[in-house]
């Protein structure tokens, strides 16, 4: 429709107002326009909607009406025809004249710097960034030079969630020192609506930016922090342990995001448009899905949550073309399945074991690494006796099939919600005097681990925290050498580290030049007590309770740690408490970055622990921080609380 006839509609409408106004839009009025505008092309209130229902079928808008949206979109009774009515009048919401404040799409044609011409649809402009989507789907960013354009995008990228399949979460740009680090500042901030607590490392992939929240995500321009497009769906009304979204998976023009309700959804990369949507488990038998997926080969990986509220955990595999199931990996075997001998009692069905933490990749062998959580119920172990297989483990699962190589478990028959989903960090290196393909893994019980990735034999295990109450060592066997009277009671147990854990899935890192593992700790303890409960869906099965031991000195300690030793060569006493969770990043400049408890974004030295810069936040940290190269300069960014903060060396 030509601008013109569009214009005369909106003349004519205008016109026609108020005799014909039919149910539907006299329902849309009493009831959306005061934030949506009578247009639907928004208000400071809320955001244009007449181009956002072509994206959703009736059901989608009916559950966005009827249970709201997170970003401040209130939920509504409105009966089935009245619904019918102003679903109908929603999709015949149009774009305004030029004039009409909505957007229009626009077509353009812009003149690059070398004199080219490029052609396609505006997506957003500002006053210095500019980007295009060309006829054949792809995004351009372009930054303005006089009245032409130069082309931009990102030369070294952050594709998944560690940043590489190995989870060194390590980066060799080198703009960034220890001399020019006092000179780094925020470069954009981009608020994602109404957020708080985000857990996402963001992805960079060819110059966009990916951040997610709980059935959102957004793309950006990773060099200005400007929106591209945003995909959401409503939250799932009873859907269990699924407050977080940590990020999303990249291949070829797809991406990969899992929801509240343990589906996998694939998007196209440029468009935020959905794909494919797969139902990974029923969410009503108390399953939910945070973890950033990986893409390996053509499959990309997916987990659930529901250690809290007793799931039974798996890890699956699915095509990334069709999102068909290609393999599943069942955390909890079922009775006379191998592993099913350490369950004795009735928790065998909803034995937990979650697996929301993204895993590592090593190529060479095609064998995934992916640590579990804890079991349920959590905190009383009375009705399943036995180790409990494969909770609290580290998986090394075959890429293609998803068999069983070998597991290692750090906290067997575990009480205290020591969820092993902490990163497993591959590395080859030379120890103990021999060039060994290893597996790092800070476990939230309070031990550090180097393993043999090769075999899952333990090659050293270190106490890392001050007070460790529960164990005095790991035996050569391989299994904790436990004390005893350690078990939640109904008085309640006084244990260390708490149950925050010791360290948690907040990403340690590694620099192979200084030999050290870097990684957040807390020196904290629970009182554990123990209570009865049957497992009911849409309810926890915690079977007790656990709150902070009084009278404990809780420190908040950055740690970096010799891996051929197990050694701590230094630590950082950080502000006073221990409630933040934010992780570290590993420089070959010979940095660490880190969120503070205090709230800043730090650096320290990476052989000295000397703090070199701060920025203060002033928010809890929950996310890890994470780099790129954009238009040849070196970004570092992180999400503090609801914002992501992009930082870069000034001009
Ligand atoms: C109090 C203000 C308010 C009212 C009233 C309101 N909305 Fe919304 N709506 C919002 C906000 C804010 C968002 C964006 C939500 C977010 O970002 O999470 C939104 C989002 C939406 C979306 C999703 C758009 C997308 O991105 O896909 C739809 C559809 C929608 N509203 C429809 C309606 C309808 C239909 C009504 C009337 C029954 C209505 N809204 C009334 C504030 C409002």
């Amino acid at each position: 429709m030509s601008l013109r006839i569009l214009f005369l509609l909106a003349v004519l409408t205008a016109a026609a107002y108020p005799q014909d106004r039919s149910a539907g839009q006299k329902s849309f009025e009493t009831r959306c326009a005061i934030c949506h505008g009578g247009d639907g092309h928004g208000t400071d209130r809320a955001p244009a909607i007449y181009n956002k229902t072509a994206a959703r079928d009736n059901a989608s808008i009916a559950t966005v009406v009827r249970n709201g949206l997170p970003g401040g979109m209130p939920a509504f009774q409105v009966p089935d025809d009245e619904l019918a009515a102003l679903t109908a009048y929603l999709r015949t919401l149009q774009p305004a004249p030029a004039t009409g404040g909505g957007r229009p799409v626009v077509r353009e044609t812009i003149t690059l710097t070398d004199d080219k011409t490029m052609e396609g649809v505006m997506v957003a402009r500002g006053l210095t960034d500019h980007q295009i989507r060309t006829d054949d789907g792809k995004l351009h960013l372009l930054r303005r030079v006089d009245d032409k354009y130069r082309e931009v995008t990102s030369t070294v990228d952050w594709p998944t969630f560690h940043g590489d399949m190995s989870g060194n979460r390590y980066t060799t740009m080198n703009q960034i020192t220890k001399e020019n680090v006092k000179n780094l500042g925020a470069k954009w901030v981009y608020t994602v609506r109404n957020a708080q607590g985000l857990q996402d490392t963001p992805q960079v992939v060819g110059g966009i930016m990916y951040v997610t929240n709980v059935n959102f995500c957004v793309a950006l321009d990773a060099g200005s922090g400007r929106q591209l497009w945003q995909w959401m769906r409503p939250s799932t009304q009873g859907a269990m342990g699924a407050g977080s979204n940590r990020g999303v998976a990249v291949a070829g023009d797809r991406l990969f995001i899992v929801t509240d309700n343990a589906h996998l959804v694939a998007l196209n990369r440029y468009t935020g448009e959905q794909i494919w949507d797969t139902e990974m488990a029923d969410w009503h038998q108390n399953y939910g899905a945070t973890g950033a997926p990986l893409t390996v080969g053509n499959l990309v990986i997916g987990g659930v949550t529901g250690g809290e509220a007793g799931s039974r955990g798996f890890l699956a595999a699915f095509d990334q073309t069709t999102g068909k199931e290609a393999w599943r990996f069942w955390t909890v075997p079922k009775a006379g399945e191998p592993g099913s001998e350490t369950w004795q009692g009735k928790d065998q069905e909803h034995g937990g074991g979650p697996t929301w933490i993204t895993g590592t990749y090593d190529p060479q062998t095609d064998t995934l690494f992916w640590p579990t959580g804890n079991p349920a119920k959590e905190y009383n172990g009375d009705d399943r006796k036995g180790d409990n297989l494969y909770t609290d483990c580290l998986l090394a699962l075959d890429a293609k099939t998803g068999k069983l190589k070998w597991y290692y478990q750090f906290t067997p028959h575990d009480m205290y919600d020591w969820d092993a989903t902490e990163i497993p960090v591959l590395v080859d290196a030379m120890f103990q005097g021999q060039m060994r393909k290893l597996v790092l893994h800070a476990d939230r019980n309070g031990f550090f681990y180097v393993l043999d990735r090769t075999n899952g034999k333990v090659l050293l295990a270190k106490q890392f925290i001050k007070e460790l109450t529960w164990a005095s060592g790991i035996g050569a066997d391989g299994r904790p050498i436990l004390k005893p009277s350690q078990e939640p009671t109904a008085a309640g147990t006084r244990v260390c580290p708490s149950q925050d854990g010791a360290t948690n899935f907040y990403s340690p890192s590694f620099n192979p030049a200084t030999g050290l593992f870097y990684f957040q700790t807390f020196e904290k303890c629970s009182i554990y007590q123990k209570a009865e409960g049957d497992w009911v869906a849409g309810k926890n099965y915690l079977g007790g309770v656990q709150r902070v031991a009084p009278g404990g000195k809780e420190e908040h300690i950055l740690r970096a740690m010799d891996i051929s030793t197990g050694t701590t060569k230094w630590e950082l006493t950080e502000s006073p408490g221990a409630n933040g969770w934010g992780g570290t990043l590993a420089t070959a400049t010979g940095l660490v970055f880190f969120g503070e408890e205090g709230g800043a974004f730090a650096a320290a030295d990476a052989t000295t622990g000397k703090v070199l810069w701060t920025f203060g936040t002033n928010q809890g940290w929950k996310a890890s921080p994470m780099a790129y190269m954009f238009d040849g300069k070196e970004y570092l960014a992180v999400v503090a609380s609801g914002n992501v903060i992009a930082f870069a060396l000034g001009d």
